[in-house]
């Protein structure tokens, strides 16, 4: 989180209550409008190249991107509001503090991970945003058809979360492809990826 973003939110709460408004004010609204209470969701979705191109192919599913880095999330609000795209919301959080304050009433179908941050060094797994608790948390939002699907270029990861997904009460390893290819800004320089899916155990 940046400085002048804890300037402006400097607690806890105020930070839960401003994703508690983005809830109210952006995604009730919008699914309202669809007549659903469920979203795909992509954690750290960068600048929203990836994204924005499954929204314009996906008209008829509300679509959420979050991030941690401001700057990036302000270009994929840019590249959202020059295609007149209303199925589509951009929004700064972390994963596990916009996971935790989802209301009740909604739920995620499919999240998508595509190249997040690997975290090579032995003394920095922890920082993974894979981790167990994190597993429990999302199966705990996903609806019972919904997936999750990771995709890194770096194998270590690769098999550190096909093997979390493994141990996990939550998850079970699916074979399923992505619902939508195209390239995303890290994808684009690292061609060598893999991916894995798994479904929640409800
Ligand atoms: C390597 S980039 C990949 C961006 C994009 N998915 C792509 O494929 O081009 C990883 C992104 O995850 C974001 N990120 C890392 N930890 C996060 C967290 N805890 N919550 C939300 N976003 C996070 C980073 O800010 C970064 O933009």
């Amino acid at each position: 989180m940046t400085d002048t973003f804890l300037k402006t939110f400097p607690t806890d709460k105020e930070r839960e209550k401003r994703v508690g408004r983005f809830f109210e004010d952006q995604l009730l609204p919008k699914l309202n409008k669809v007549d659903d209470n469920c979203f795909d969701l992509e954690i750290g979705c960068g600048h929203g190249h990836w994204l924005t191109d499954f929204a314009i192919e996906e008209k008829n599913t509300l679509l959420i991107g979050i991030d941690l880095i401001t700057k990036r999330v302000k270009k994929a609000n840019s590249k959202m509001e020059k295609r007149n795209l209303t199925n589509l919301l951009f929004f700064k959080a972390e994963a596990k503090e916009f996971l935790t304050l989802i209301p009740e009433t909604i739920s995620i179908n499919n999240t998508y991970m595509m190249f997040p941050d690997p975290w090579p060094k032995h003394k920095h797994h922890k920082r993974r945003l894979i981790q167990p608790s994190f597993l429990s948390l999302l199966a705990s939002k996903t609806l019972p058809s919904g997936k999750f699907f990771f995709r890194t270029d770096f194998n270590p990861y690769f098999e550190w979360t096909a093997q979390h997904i493994e141990e996990s009460q939550a998850w079970t390893l699916t074979n399923d492809t992505l619902p939508y290819e195209h390239t995303s800004y890290f994808q684009d320089m690292l061609p060598d990826f893999q991916t894995c899916s798994a479904l929640p155990v409800h």
